[in-house]
């Protein structure tokens, strides 16, 4: 373990841990439902083709603009969700390799995944920490982080995700940004589809449709920038909910919009 590192989140913990290859906030063994998962993310070493996609072929230059507003930020950075991709860390590390973060996830196996890979490397990132945990409850202590960012993560939060975001805004420092990018459809596309198939599409899949602003009213955010990536259609995807929109004659289109909330 990077002892100088580890040291500088520790005494922010607000509950007691198990500290082995990284901290542990839930239990060291992979939940039943994750396992298949867990076990393809190591046999298909998915965490060091992604790591390499977006490090020697420029994978990580499609967050070339938020890795530059999050280490602009600077500070401890608490990646959430991090999963095969880790988010933002590849991008920030990118923009500076001195960077600050702690890769947090529930499944103890990505967070394995990614130190082993950072450990096997000659010039691992210096200051890269680990914990897993549940990010609707949260260890830390309030007003300690003076970043939270995650990239796919609060839309594939498990568990109650309006918790997870009051808990991103206490653990947050006064000042502090979490930074974190949705994919969903607008109500104005929405309003476009045929109103049975919507119905139905809607029933199965209710993230899809999530609007993140409702919720951010109440959290007291100071200040919060939304940015618009891009648009997005599942017309040719591979999912189960491509394959429902496709069987109602319908495909949807999604905005990928960026959030900058500071506290
Ligand atoms: C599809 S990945 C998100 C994409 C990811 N950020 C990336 O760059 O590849 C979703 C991750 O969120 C994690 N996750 C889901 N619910 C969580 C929770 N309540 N607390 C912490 N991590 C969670 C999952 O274990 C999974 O690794």
């Amino acid at each position: 373990m990077n002892n100088n590192f580890a040291s500088r989140f520790e005494p922010l913990f607000n509950r007691a841990y198990t500290r082995d290859d990284f901290f542990y906030f839930v239990p060291r063994e992979e939940r039943d439902y994750n396992k298949e998962w867990a076990k393809r993310l190591v046999e298909d070493r998915i965490i060091y083709y992604r790591w390499r996609e977006d490090t020697e072929r420029g994978g990580w230059k499609r967050f070339e603009a938020q890795a530059a507003r999050i280490t602009a930020h600077g500070g401890l950075i608490l990646e959430i969700c991090a999963g095969p991709g880790a988010g933002f860390a590849p991008a920030v590390l990118m923009k500076d390799y001195n960077a600050r973060i702690c890769l947090s996830d529930l499944c103890p196996t990505v967070l394995r995944e990614w130190k082993k890979l950072f450990d096997g490397m000659d010039n691992r990132p210096p200051h890269v920490e680990y914990t897993a945990l549940d990010v609707c409850d949260l260890p830390f202590a309030d007003n300690s982080l003076d970043v939270v960012s995650g990239s796919a993560a609060v839309i594939n939060i498990e568990g109650d995700r309006d918790r997870a975001l009051r808990e991103i805004y206490r653990v947050l420092k006064p000042g502090g940004l979490f930074a974190f990018d949705l994919i969903f459809v607008t109500k104005e596309y929405a309003h476009t589809l045929p109103p049975e198939a919507l119905k139905i599409i809607k029933a199965r899949f209710p993230a899809a449709f999530w609007d993140t602003l409702a919720v951010f009213d109440g959290l007291g955010f100071s200040h919060t920038e939304t940015i618009r990536t891009g648009e997005w259609s599942n017309k040719d995807d591979e999912s189960t909910l491509a394959d429902l929109c496709r069987s109602l004659g319908v495909s949807l289109t999604f905005s990928a919009l960026m959030n900058y909330c500071v506290k």
